[in-house]
């Protein structure tokens, strides 16, 4: 049972008796600290998160208050802001790690005043999650995004293979825009997409791979050197995510190429941006990675521990795990 904050004037009711240990607050807070604020695919989650709570009060007739705070890119700050969080009666913490390897001082503290954590999207490894019974993590399934990018691009060859093969070598000629090093979907997607489409027997080349952490205009800046270096040789850009994989698309507007001549490009994440892209054709492809779905079932879980009620009403549920799955969506003429 979390520690309810009578001292932050948060009220609560008891309605009934349901099964043991089962009970409804008709006011509970949630305290939620993000990695980056501007980051697309985390800005995206926090509005469908703030949907997701309106209408769960429409649904309970509580209310539910919701406070955000922007770590910024500092786990130290984080790390306050949940002490914070924690000092003014919040029932339950959603956290998006800064540092993914670095949870500790966050779970002792919320152990220690027994107010269960909720990460997500920057998956803890599984030692730190075990580490106390009242952790969980909400994310996507991982593997499952950088091998459907790789089947994406497989079937894109399939259906126009002179096109992505512009040289007609019968080998597809890659770069790699990177998240942020060692983000597990940076690690996962990196790899897996690439493996994928080789196992799909379409051989490739690497011209090049770099770092782009998720952003947009380090993607440009990156990707206007390769085009510098590499020129029509590029015939397929891989991206972690659709930012970054916007980013590549920016530096060829910005060179005013023909959007007949771009390469292949693909990225994940099906961002309001990336679909858009997708439907103007300059993105191949991208998979969609389900941020309103994982939004949906934190506020549920974190309704449901608030509230201490059993967690049978979260879907996608294993152990202490809720993982989405993704889509494929891809430019069709
Ligand atoms: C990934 C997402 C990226 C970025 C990152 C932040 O799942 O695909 O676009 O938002 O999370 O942790």
């Amino acid at each position: 049972m979390a520690v309810f904050g009578l001292a932050a004037g948060l009220m609560f009711v008891l309605t009934g008796c349901g099964r043991t240990g089962e009970r409804e607050k008709n006011s509970i807070k949630i305290g939620v600290s993000v990695y980056d604020q501007y980051d697309t695919f985390i800005a995206q989650l926090m509005e469908s998160l703030e949907e997701a709570v309106k209408e769960k009060e429409m649904e309970t007739g509580g209310s539910i208050t919701l406070e955000v705070q922007n770590a910024a890119g500092s786990q130290s700050e984080q790390n306050n802001q949940i002490e914070d969080f924690i000092h003014s009666g919040c029932d339950v913490v959603c956290v998006n790690l800064v540092d993914r390897t670095d949870p500790t001082m966050i779970i002792d503290k919320a152990k220690s005043a027994d107010v269960p954590v909720i990460f997500f999207n920057r998956e803890l490894v599984e030692e730190d999650l075990e580490r106390w019974e009242k952790l969980y993590y909400v994310g996507a399934v991982t593997l499952e995004s950088g091998i459907m990018q790789g089947e994406i691009v497989a079937e894109a060859y399939k259906d126009y293979g002179k096109r992505l093969d512009k040289n007609g070598d019968g080998i597809l000629q890659y770069v790699m825009l990177e998240g942020e090093a060692g983000h597990q979907d940076a690690i996962i997607r990196t790899e897996y997409s690439v493996n994928t489409i080789i196992e799909a027997g379409i051989p490739v080349e690497k011209l090049g791979h770099a770092i782009a952490n998720w952003n947009r205009g380090q993607a440009q800046s990156k990707m206007q050197q390769w085009m510098e270096t590499f020129g029509d040789k590029i015939e397929l850009v891989l991206s972690n995510n659709d930012d970054m994989a916007l980013g590549a698309i920016d530096a060829y507007k910005a060179a005013e190429i023909p959007l007949s001549e771009y390469p292949f490009i693909a990225g994940i994440d099906g961002t309001k941006v990336g679909l858009e892209a997708i439907q103007e054709g300059s993105l191949g492809a991208t998979v969609f990675n389900d941020g309103a779905g994982q939004a949906k079932e934190m506020l549920k879980l974190a309704y449901d521990l608030a509230a201490d009620k059993s967690l049978a009403d979260v879907e996608y549920m294993e152990g202490r795990y809720v993982r989405l799955p993704h889509q494929k969506v891809r430019w069709k003429e």
